[in-house]
């Protein structure tokens, strides 16, 4: 019986040599001391043995029990070490790699401008206010001083969905309910897109227009005059100065158009201004009592001035963009360059 149980013992530590992980460790443990394990099975022919030995029987199987599961453990410990030194190797981070880069987007140079621009004019006090991009005929042409069949209307022949309803060729439409809603003192930015059949390298049939309206008592053209003067300062640089030249609106009386120095060459002339040193960026004007009554205004007692720019032509002249349609090809190549970060 002795014997058998050596030879057991050394079974075990000769199998014992030859694992190499703690998962068939485990298996091979309860092989010998598991439940019906051969060290267990021993116990199994305690009723052969005479009755005066069978306390020392049960000793010597327990220590042999003992001793087997010790040698396990202390195999189990190296393993379990060997295989987290493995893990931790084989998740080794080298931290000295360099990043793989994150492409960042851009902002749009014409959201870039059109952020300039609310930010100049939200600073003097002006409200934004949206209106429809799809409108009447009443309020694109009627309500601003042009009645059907007008010649005026050419200069905005645009896109109609019926005889009566149209893509808007301006903002100025959105003017117009904000007065109907509101009474003076109205202090408005009226932004969004606009539809006309103009298509060649500075026109697009679709193009971004702010358009400002400040409606109050004793409004003149020299607060269109202070207040664009400010604004081309902030929009392009301190030296930049304004310019009124008459024009013609039917909404404005009188009106004009406004140029501003040449913000390449500073007024001296170049191929941007086309050696003029001015360059037109927008048509102004004293709001027309006609569309101030229409919209249920007192002219007798409030007067407005009212200002419209593209967006587009802003852009294209502060970064020295020649064809309007670059700004809607969504060359990546392109609007990388306005990437600020
Ligand atoms: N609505 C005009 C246009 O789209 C711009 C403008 C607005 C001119 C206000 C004068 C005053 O051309």
């Amino acid at each position: 019986m002795q014997e058998k149980f050596v030879q057991l013992k050394e079974k075990a530590k000769a199998e014992l040599e030859t694992i190499t992980s703690s998962k068939v460790l485990f298996d091979v443990k309860a092989k010998y001391v598991g439940k019906s394990g051969e060290v267990t099975a021993l116990l199994r022919g305690m009723k052969d043995v005479p009755a005066d030995q069978r306390a020392a029987f049960g000793k010597m199987v327990n220590d042999l029990k003992v001793e087997i599961s010790e040698l396990f453990n202390e195999k189990e410990v190296l393993l379990k070490e060997k295989e987290l030194q493995e893990k931790f190797d084989a998740e080794k981070v080298d931290v000295t790699i360099p990043a793989s880069p994150v492409a960042s987007g851009s902002i749009h140079p014409l959201n870039i401008v059109k952020n300039k621009i609310f930010d100049a004019f939200c600073g003097m006090g002006f409200e934004v206010f949206e209106g429809p991009e799809i409108d009447t005929d009443y309020y694109c042409f009627q309500a601003l001083n042009i009645p059907k069949d007008h010649p005026a209307r050419d200069m905005q022949d645009t896109f109609y969905i019926t005889d009566n309803i149209l893509l808007r060729p301006h903002t100025s439409p959105g003017q117009v309910r904000t007065m109907e809603k509101k009474q003076p003192p109205i202090k408005i930015l009226s932004p969004g897109r606009v539809y006309r059949a103009d298509d060649d390298a500075s026109h697009s049939p679709m193009f971004h227009q702010i358009e400002g309206l400040v409606v109050d008592k004793g409004v003149s053209l020299c607060d269109l005059k202070g207040l664009l003067d400010e604004f081309v300062k902030i929009m392009f640089d301190e030296d930049t100065k304004t310019r009124f030249r008459p024009s013609y609106f039917p909404f404005t009386e009188p009106s004009v158009e406004v140029d501003v120095t040449c913000c390449k060459c500073h007024g001296k002339g170049c191929n941007l201004c086309k050696g003029t040193g001015w360059i037109e960026i927008l048509g102004a004007g004293i709001v027309n009592k006609n569309v101030l009554e229409m919209s249920g205004i007192d002219s007798n007692v409030y007067s407005g001035l009212a200002f419209g720019l593209g967006i587009e032509r802003i852009t294209m002249i502060k970064y020295g963009i020649s064809d309007i349609r670059t700004l809607f090809e969504n060359n990546v190549k392109f609007l990388k360059q306005f990437n600020r970060r």
